[in-house]
């Protein structure tokens, strides 16, 4: 992300000038590492497994895979494409794109929908992020040591009771976020990340490694990759659907944004491609060294959100240097949960500066302290309000919490919203020579494959997917 700071409209107050020397990525290596930064995170780690776990497994990896490809990638390709093209942040650049081809102002409302999207999912992301923060702690003090899987359950039910304790980890979380923002997304930052990434993946491999110990290893295999479709619900296709654009952040103006520091000789495809893939696998892993312990502890695969932090602690607590292992990782978990982070603040602090004439500093107080305050809606759905279910009179809401409702209207609404406008922009709207030119794949059969896909394929299954789901 060095390149980023370049800019004086993302690394400084001073903006006067920002539009004069639109900086650029050095490299496409640049531009996958930030965009992996923002992709991986905490929903590959946290979010994927539970909600396998919540779906019966196979069957629902199976669809967000093919989610991933038929939906995932072409939308990234579009949305990074329409980024580079635009060359500003999410709204100006729909301004400015729906201006150049004559089209309607209301496409402003498809960055617009974005930075509200990135503001709710920050509310509660920030809030998991704090239960990483505390897992540090927990591990670091040797609290895993031989424990069983009853008294780790009880030590993450503990931190849920708790608001207190809660709010602080994630005052604790958003202090850092707003700090890294406000300083503008430091060369050290991505210095940084470049190598705390790989140690990411390479303990999640250690991970894998230890669950191939236990006896489970095969139960957890076939449950993530032997689909049994009666256990597949339409809710549970709308929640990989959803997953799909929440995992790879899609829909919602930060691959745009990210797509506005492209060189124009990278090329797109391949690049959105690598981005996907690597986000799929580091799902795939987290997958494959949490469900062996799920069922070599007899636990429940349903467990719900907590399951990461119900299952690794067992396998820290009794693997040799386990303490240490522990540690990193969670430490490593809040890496890759704060860059995601960055990425969801630093779109509303650019439309600040741009919109309001606000500054950097200010933007990142503003816009950090009022998701922080909307944070703790969540906090009190795990424990005070957990019986307060506002939209309980609707069947398809019956049980959800506040928390339950951001992470539902963000993830399965709001985001596959997004990224249809952004596939029907790019497939019907955007001119068809800006478009060869993004792509620069040529105008033969991959390009005419590609455009038949995002202009039919993707919204049709975006569509139904939906349609299914209202019926
Ligand atoms: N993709 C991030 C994750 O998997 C979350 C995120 C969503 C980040 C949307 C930015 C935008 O944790």
């Amino acid at each position: 992300m060095t390149e980023l700071t370049q800019n004086p409209a993302v690394g400084s107050a001073a903006s006067d000038d920002s539009k004069a020397g639109h900086p650029m990525w050095s490299s496409r290596l640049a531009f996958i590492l930030a965009a992996s930064g923002s992709a991986v995170g905490l929903g590959n780690i946290w979010k994927f497994p539970y909600i396998t776990g919540e779906n019966g497994g196979g069957a629902f990896v199976l669809v967000y895979l093919l989610c991933i490809a038929l939906i995932g990638i072409p939308i990234m390709v579009a949305e990074v494409a329409i980024g580079r093209r635009g060359g500003c942040s999410p709204i100006n650049s729909m301004r400015k794109l729906a201006s150049r081809d004559g089209l309607s102002k209301r496409w402003v409302w498809l960055g617009g929908m974005g930075m509200i999207a990135s503001f709710l999912i920050l509310s509660f992301y920030s809030v998991i992020g704090g239960w990483a923060l505390a897992y540090v702690g927990n591990s670091a003090g040797g609290l895993f040591v031989g424990a069983s899987s009853e008294s780790i359950g009880a030590m993450f039910g503990g931190l849920l009771s708790d608001p207190y304790t809660l709010l602080m980890w994630h005052s604790l979380f958003m202090v850092l976020v707003i700090m890294i923002v406000a300083r503008g997304v430091s060369s050290g930052m991505e210095k940084a990340i470049n190598i705390l990434m790989p140690l990411l993946f390479a303990l999640i491999l250690v991970m894998v490694g230890y669950a191939m110990s236990t006896d489970s290893f095969g139960a957890g295999f076939s449950f993530l990759f032997s689909p049994d479709f009666s256990k597949l619900t339409t809710e549970g296709v709308l929640t990989a659907l959803g997953h799909a654009f929440f995992t790879l952040s899609l829909g919602m103006g930060v691959m745009m944004a990210y797509g506005s520091y492209l060189p124009k000789n990278v090329s797109i495809v391949k690049t959105a491609f690598t981005v996907s893939v690597v986000d799929t696998v580091v799902a795939l892993l987290a997958g494959l060294a949490i469900f062996p312990l799920v069922f070599s502890n007899g636990m429940e695969p349903g467990a719900g959100p907590g399951l990461i932090f119900q299952t690794l602690p067992i396998a820290f607590g009794q693997m040799p240097g386990g303490v240490l292992f522990g540690t990193l990782f969670f430490v490593l978990l809040v890496v890759a949960a704060v860059t995601s982070a960055i990425s969801l603040l630093e779109p509303v602090v650019e439309w600040f500066e741009e919109q309001k004439g606000i500054n950097r500093l200010n933007g990142a107080l503003i816009g950090g302290l009022s998701i922080w305050a909307l944070g703790i809606l969540t906090i009190l759905s795990l424990n005070e309000w957990s019986g307060f279910h506002p939209l309980g009179m609707f069947e398809r809401f019956e049980g959800k919490t506040i928390f339950d409702l951001l992470d539902y209207v963000t993830a399965n609404l709001m985001m596959p919203l997004g990224g249809l406008f952004i596939a029907l922009f790019m497939g019907w709207f955007m001119s068809k020579q800006a478009a060869e030119n993004e792509l620069s794949i040529g105008n033969g059969a991959a390009f005419k494959l590609f455009m038949f896909i995002l202009r039919f394929v993707t919204p049709a299954a975006v569509l139904v997917v939906f349609v299914y789901n209202l019926m």
